[in-house]
């Protein structure tokens, strides 16, 4: 029997990165992508897309596109990727931000329902966003605080933590979700909407939330996402890479690779997933550390410290990955050394030497 897997937004960073993996595993793949002009510079079907898979260009958003892509496939398993991922920009561009990622859900699951080919499993890559700020606790303490959204107040003060508490990692299976950006909003409301549409169907979902990814393959050119290449590619030209607040927040970095590894292994598991999973290294690095490691391999200035913010911005973003390890069989295997120098070496093959002169 043909085995089939469709994948929307698999055009990107992350769908490039699993589409080897899927190759390996199914007899089709079937990429839904409108190639966003925010992602696609050129719009043209991207290299690393692996050769068997079949591009659709179109819109999840738009119910015609997935009725024809129904008609002709029968997906085994779906993997949601498709997205609006800007978190500063899902401010200034909320009803774009709600439309592709939470209509775009519904439109999809209709289209899936009322095709009469039910997919066995649909996974969806969310984010860690949906813990907004998370949770928090007296030093000593046992007792968990969720601190809420920082205000406008606190952060022209420069006031950038919680006094008196300290972060502690988010746990999917314990840590209340509490979104501080419109995209992290869209994206419980993703999660939200398809565990509830997933269990009436008897199709398996699995909730995947994703630390920040970074790695080969990431645009290079849009502004609004990819922290970790914005400060590579400005290391690079020799510049100072300036550090929003004081530099102190935390984040998981975690590589392309460990994130392809967690979605196909997600794919492949066949125990059930009633709780969100959460991806990243397990260990966390503050923002001023991995800018200072990126200077030094580009043998730039150091890092600067320009205490502005940015509304959506959480300060602390950390987890543990015990609850994910325990069910699927998963291992992230690179530190943010390892991960720093593939992204480097692959930004080398994209990018125009840097002029000496220049
Ligand atoms: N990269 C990260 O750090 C990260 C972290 C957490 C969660 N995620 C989630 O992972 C998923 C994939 O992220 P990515 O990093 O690969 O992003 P990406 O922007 O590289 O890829 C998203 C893809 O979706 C496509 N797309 C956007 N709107 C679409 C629409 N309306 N119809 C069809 N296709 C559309 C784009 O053309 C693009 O190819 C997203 O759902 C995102 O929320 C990513």
């Amino acid at each position: 029997m043909t085995r089939t897997a469709l994948v929307t937004g698999g055009a990107g960073f992350i769908g490039c990165a699993i589409s080897e993996g899927l190759a390996e595993r199914f007899d089709r793949i079937v990429v839904v992508d409108n190639l966003h002009p925010q992602v696609h510079k050129e719009r043209v079907r991207p290299a690393a897309l692996a050769k068997k898979v079949e591009l659709v260009v179109g819109d999840v958003t738009d119910r015609s596109v997935w009725d024809s892509v129904l008609a002709d496939f029968a997906p085994d398993v779906v993997i949601h990727l498709a997205a609006e991922t800007g978190t500063g920009q899902s401010l200034t561009e909320s009803t774009r931000h709600g439309h592709v990622n939470v209509v775009g859900t519904t439109v999809m699951l209709d289209a899936l329902s009322h095709s009469g080919n039910l997919p066995k499993k649909i996974v969806l890559t969310s984010s860690r966003a949906v813990y907004g700020e998370g949770p928090w606790a007296a030093p000593g303490s046992k007792e968990t605080v969720y601190p809420g959204q920082r205000s406008n107040e606190q952060l022209a003060a420069s006031q950038w933590d919680f006094p008196g508490l300290a972060p502690k990692p988010m746990d999917g299976r314990v840590t209340r979700p509490s979104p501080v950006s419109v995209y992290a909003a869209t994206k419980l409301a993703q999660e939200h909407i398809l565990t509830s549409w997933a269990i009436p169907y008897g199709v398996k979902s699995t909730v995947l939330r994703l630390q920040n990814v970074y790695g080969p393959g990431q645009s290079l050119s849009n502004p609004y996402t990819g922290i970790v290449s914005l400060f590579c590619r400005l290391a690079r030209e020799g510049k100072s890479i300036p550090i929003y607040e004081d530099g102190l927040m935390l984040r998981d970095f975690v590589l392309i690779d460990d994130v392809a590894s967690a979605i196909l292994a997600a794919v492949d598991c066949e125990a059930p997933t009633p709780l969100p999973m959460d991806v990243g290294v397990g260990v966390a690095s503050t923002i001023a550390e991995v800018a200072a490691k990126i200077a030094r391999n580009y043998g730039a200035p150091a890092p600067h410290v320009c205490a502005k913010y940015r509304f959506g911005d959480v300060r602390h973003a950390s987890c543990t990955i015990e609850g994910t390890v325990a069910v699927l069989d998963w291992q992230p295997v690179n530190d943010v050394d390892a991960g720093l120098s593939k992204l480097q070496a692959w930004i080398e093959t994209q990018l125009e030497p840097v002029r000496q002169d220049a």
